[in-house]
């Protein structure tokens, strides 16, 4: 079959797969190709066990596999083959160097652009896709700029998609953001991407900007979430020493229309591969501009999560009668937020180091989970120990900590849970979701985020 487009995705990470997936899902008249260079993740998406968990991802990858998306390890062919090139390679924090902890590690992205001026036997439109620094675009052109015979087009996408969310913001995002050059072939490369995203999506919604607004808008966004997250975690602290109920000021506040419900529920902190990173890359951005307060400003927005998440730890500790040593706590949840399977900086893995550190043995459960928890706490020192069933998990344990908003969580039978916990037993709810007075009435002591602590001393 002849394919009204050839479009390559470089990276089939969490963003790479499922956006592509959509594109395929939505236009079966054009080629997707997915391209990575590890052999496993390619190995996972072309078997019935995906590496990513996702809702809704199974059926749209089933649908489309093998007819009109593929999954590759070959660099070399994808490229030659595609005129189109989405980038969507991970850009984690610097660990090494000059900004290291800050700055955003650009090495994988920098080899793809390489890649594609190596492999390049025709001209290409490049998209970014992956968060990166504004002004990255430009050092992508300079490396692309190299070619002898090819011209290169390089635009900014930025995807917006949630974990647990994302083939429905995928499917119905707010806005598709696409920056160019505002020159006469930049214009009409973006005019081919905005072709591609009108085949299911709106055209009001699709936006267009010059490439370094694009860029920044991204890093942007991502910030403005964190920061309300901070926010109502901040003032979650003074609400646990004046007996004020975060829950209830956060909808006061939320329903001031300027204002907005959205990202205000108070938690152990924010976790993800994203906020922190590109807050931080935010920050260091700014710091390299010599715009030390606004630096300041936003590294602010990442102190408070860290100080959200050690306090959770120390109210344990405090709770639990100052020792935690020897105690059995379970982790209800160890993904970031509900509904995926990424752990990446997920607030559990931090807590599990904390009460490991305090001697503490910890039991975690998670029903998607817990394979990328094993792996990520594999070189820890201590008893730790995952078990997928809750109500097994938290046989025998001293406390119970909602880490994870998983909707089941909810619906467990707690009366059956306390009764086989060693007494008095704790219940921290990191995420508020439970209810908390019924939990109370069973003989828990609970430990709600910026609420009145419900005990029985
Ligand atoms: P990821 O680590 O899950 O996936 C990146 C993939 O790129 C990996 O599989 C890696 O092997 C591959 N890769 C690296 N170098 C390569 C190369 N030279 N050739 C081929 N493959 C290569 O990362 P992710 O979560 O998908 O994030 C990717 C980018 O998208 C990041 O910049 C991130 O900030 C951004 N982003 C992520 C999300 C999210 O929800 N995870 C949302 C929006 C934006
Ligand atoms: C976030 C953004 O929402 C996406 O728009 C963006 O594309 C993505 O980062 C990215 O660039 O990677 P994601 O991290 O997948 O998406 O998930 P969110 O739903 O934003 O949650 C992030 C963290 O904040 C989670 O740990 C979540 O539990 C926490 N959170 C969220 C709260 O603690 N309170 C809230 O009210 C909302």
């Amino acid at each position: 079959m002849k394919f009204e487009k050839n479009i390559l995705c470089i990276g089939a990470g969490y963003v790479g797969g499922p956006t592509m997936a959509i594109i395929a899902y939505k236009c079966p008249q054009y080629k997707v190709t997915i391209v990575d260079i590890n052999p496993t993740r390619i190995d996972a998406w072309n078997s019935d066990e995906l590496p990513i968990y996702e809702p809704g991802l199974d059926e749209i990858i089933r649908a489309t596999r093998g007819k009109n998306l593929f999954f590759t390890t070959d660099i070399q062919r994808s490229i030659r083959e595609n005129d189109i090139i989405f980038v969507s390679v991970n850009t984690p924090t610097k660990t090494f160097g000059a900004g290291a902890g800050m700055a955003a590690d650009l090495q994988y992205w920098e080899k793809t652009a390489r890649q594609i001026l190596q492999y390049s036997e025709s001209s290409k439109i490049v998209i970014e896709r992956s968060t990166l620094p504004v002004k990255t675009a430009q050092a992508m052109e300079n490396i692309l700029h190299n070619a002898h015979s090819s011209t290169f087009e390089v635009l900014s996408n930025p995807e917006f998609l949630a974990e647990g969310t994302a083939i429905k913001d995928l499917e119905n995002p707010d806005r598709i953001l696409i920056g160019s050059r505002e020159t006469e072939s930049g214009l009409k490369a973006r005019e081919v991407l905005v072709e591609i995203y009108a085949n299911w999506i709106p055209r009001e919604k699709i936006i267009t900007s010059n490439i370094w607004s694009s860029e920044l808008s991204k890093i942007t966004s991502n910030a403005f979430l964190a920061q309300r997250i901070s926010s109502i975690n901040a003032i979650s602290a003074l609400c646990e020493k004046t007996d004020a109920d975060i829950t209830e000021v956060a909808r006061a506040v939320g329903m001031d229309r300027r204002i907005g419900d959205k990202y205000l529920n108070s938690s152990v902190g924010f976790g993800g591969s994203c906020f922190k990173k590109d807050i931080l890359n935010l920050v260091y951005l700014c710091r390299q501009y010599g715009l030390n307060e606004v630096a300041d400003y936003w590294e602010g927005v990442v102190k408070i999560n860290q100080y959200q998440q050690e306090r959770f730890t120390l109210n344990m500790l405090k709770a639990m009668f100052n020792t935690l040593a020897d105690k059995k706590i379970c982790l209800f949840g160890a993904s970031f937020k509900a509904n995926t399977s990424d752990t990446r900086e997920s607030p559990a893995l931090f807590i599990t180091k904390k009460l490991i550190e305090e001697k503490a043995e910890v039991v975690i459960t998670d029903p998607q989970a817990l394979r990328n928890a094993r792996v990520d706490l594999a070189n820890i020192d201590g008893k730790i120990s995952f078990i997928e069933d809750p109500y097994s998990a938290a046989a025998g344990c001293h406390a119970i900590a909602v880490i994870t908003e998983w909707n089941m969580y909810k619906e467990l039978d707690y009366q059956k849970i306390y009764d086989a916990m060693v007494k008095p037993a704790a219940l921290f709810d990191g995420r508020n979701i439970l209810d908390h007075v019924k939990c109370h009435k069973m003989g828990f002591n609970v430990y709600p985020i910026g609420k009145p602590s419900l005990t029985h001393f």
